[in-house]
């Protein structure tokens, strides 16, 4: 779609380091600049920016590729998005892109959805404010929402009659076909399209660029249900988003405050806690942890007082814990939520409460005691017991130690004998989980697997090292083609660098960018970016080089042995192979 000359120009004039240190902090480390990987939860950097070749890669979790890579897995973009920003940033003007009918059918599609949601909002807004809106400004006035608040919202309300929205959007010029996609209407045999929202009052839901992608209404009275929420679609995942975000996102306060529902939200919001937002509901998932931990803040959470909202907590933390975000607590006690809360206590006392919050550990732990009569000795053993396994979740010895501390003061329990529990806990769960990896595979799959892992290996080794060191590339082309590197991957690779290195062209970044999936951008990466001092031994490296070109070839030959009857060019393979296979095996460095 965008010429590769274009992708080089733009990628070469913005530099991946200037790019990848607006969101993560580096420090430079000879070559390389060093953070915390953005893409997995870790306490020492194994992320890894190389400045000279332009691309970046993490020893943990394998996350790499070029500057356009980072934006499109950080900021979640699709290539052409990436691309376009980072022209812009550059001051690269790129060429009308030429795309096929099909692209530009979706991508007016989307747009199109996009307008309607906007309008479906506009006239929400509208009927709220019109006569007929008068159930709805009574219910919004019942909650005590001030005027600045609905307009801050954008909160508006749905009429009584079933085709209201419809009628609208259709004067408007949309196609019944862009309603019913963008959620605003249903359809069936007998009526027809009739609205979606009907006598509600309307939360427009935005991402975090303020664009609505969905909507939110309450029934007026009892009804079911209570809230009923737009589709999920491709354009409005409940998962991904969350409720007020685009407003908290500019909050002054240090931390976000997560509530249950879009009513704690507006709130809190009008009670001046701008940085409080709320999952779509649905529970709090990892990619909204993701998405708020962009911010480096904390996250307090204010869910309802109830059985089924301490649930939601306990759940919240762990994923939270998960994402490398500290989780605090924020109890309402007496009152049920935080619009109830404030209503009846104050914004300023409510202020305190957050200021008192409690850390989510020490919260998993009170809630833990519950089950247990800890004026029971063998009650108060398992009790114990269960810290212990617990405070296994903290792999850092400092940060573990804390909160043993803290735990054993606020329980009266002995620390030494807590911590000689966490030992032998962590002994045992360590213990069980290579028991049961070793039962639960079944032999045959592991060989295989392994065989294939071991022939990839080689070939990454390979092309690893012919990254590295570029001279012994005329060598190994005596012996080896880039149709010998099996895995696919490896040969898409092998086939450009080979012809890079033969030019004398050959720059990493510009292979990593061939590839359109992430996935493979990520391999491509890791193959550039490991370091045969590592990987190889240093005391004899020629004769290590010369056993990889062995394993590759042989890998090569049994392959292609394997295809004889059903590929003429294996024929080749094998009568070339063969000769150089012996010769391989009289030699020992190449
Ligand atoms: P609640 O029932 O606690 O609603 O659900 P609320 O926000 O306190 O609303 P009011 O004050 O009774 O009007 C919490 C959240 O769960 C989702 C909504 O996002 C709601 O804000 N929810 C609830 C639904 O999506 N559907 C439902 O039927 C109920
Ligand atoms: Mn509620």
């Amino acid at each position: 779609m965008v010429s590769p000359d274009i992708k080089s120009e733009v990628r070469d004039r913005n530099d991946i380091v200037d790019i990848i240190s607006s969101y993560v902090s580096l420090k430079k480390h000879g070559n390389n600049y060093t953070g915390l990987c953005p893409f997995h939860n870790e306490k020492t950097p194994s992320f890894s920016v190389n400045q000279r070749d332009q691309y970046f890669y993490c020893f943990g979790c394998h996350a790499g590729g070029d500057v356009f890579t980072f934006l499109q897995k950080y900021e979640n973009m699709t290539f052409p998005e990436a691309l376009k920003v980072l022209a812009e940033r550059a001051g690269v003007t790129l060429p009308e892109v030429e795309m096929t009918e099909e692209m530009k059918r979706n991508l007016s599609r989307k747009n199109r959805i996009f307008e309607a949601l906007k309008a479906a909002e506009n006239f929400f807004y509208q009927q709220l404010r019109s006569e007929r809106g008068e159930l709805g400004r009574r219910y919004f006035a019942s909650r005590q929402l001030t005027e600045e608040t609905l307009h801050k919202f954008h909160l508006g309300y749905s009429l009584q009659y079933s085709d209201a929205l419809i009628t609208y959007l259709r004067n408007k010029g949309f196609s019944d076909d862009i309603i019913l996609d963008a959620g605003l209407a249903g359809f069936s045999e007998r009526e027809g399209m009739y609205d979606k929202f009907t006598n509600r009052v309307m939360f427009p839901i935005y991402d975090a660029g303020n664009k609505v992608i969905g909507f939110g209404g309450r029934v007026m009275g009892d009804g079911n249900p209570k809230y009923l929420n737009s589709p999920e679609t491709s354009f409005f995942e409940k998962r991904k988003n969350l409720y007020g975000l685009q407003l908290a996102r500019s909050s002054k306060a240090k931390q976000f405050i997560l509530c249950e529902g879009y009513m704690d939200v507006i709130s809190m919001h009008q009670a001046g806690f701008g940085q409080a937002v709320a999952s779509l509901g649905t529970a709090f998932t990892p990619e909204q942890a993701m998405l708020l931990k962009r911010f480096g803040k904390d996250i307090y959470l204010a869910y309802d007082s109830d059985g089924a909202g301490t649930d939601a907590a306990l759940r919240a933390i762990s994923i939270l814990r998960q994402t490398g975000m500290v989780a605090r607590v924020i109890s309402m006690q007496p009152y049920k939520d935080p619009d109830e809360f404030i209503k009846n206590l104050g914004a300023e006392e409510y202020q305190k409460r957050i200021d008192e919050a409690e850390n989510g550990f020490m919260f998993e732990i009170r809630i833990l005691r519950r089950q247990y009569r800890t004026d029971d000795p063998a009650e108060k053993t398992k009790f114990e017991n269960e810290i212990a396994k617990k405070l296994c979740v903290f792999s850092e010895e400092l940060e573990r130690d804390n909160y043993l501390n803290a735990v054993a003061e606020q329980y009266g329990i002995s620390k030494d004998s807590l911590k000689k529990r966490v030992i032998s806990e962590a002994a045992r769960e360590g213990l069980k989980t290579a028991q049961e990896r070793v039962q639960l595979k079944p032999v045959n799959a592991e060989r295989k697997s392994n065989a294939e892992e071991h022939a990839k290996y080689a070939q990454r080794l390979l092309l690893t090292w012919l990254n590295e060191d570029k001279d012994c590339f005329a060598r190994v082309r005596e012996y080896i083609a880039p149709e010998d590197f099996t895995d696919p991957l490896y040969q898409k690779i092998a086939t450009r660098m080979f012809a890079d290195l033969e030019a004398g062209v050959f720059r990493p970044v510009e292979i990593i960018g061939m590839f359109d999936e992430l996935e493979e951008q990520e391999a491509a990466s890791r193959v550039f970016q490991t370091r045969l001092s590592s990987e190889v031994a240093k005391e004899d490296k020629e004769k290590a080089l010369r056993d990889i070109v062995l394993r590759v070839k042989q890998e090569s030959f049994d392959q292609a042995s394997g295809k004889l009857g059903s590929d003429v060019s294996a024929l080749n393979r094998v009568v070339e192979g063969k000769h150089i296979l012996e010769k391989l095996r009289r030699i020992d460095r190449i």
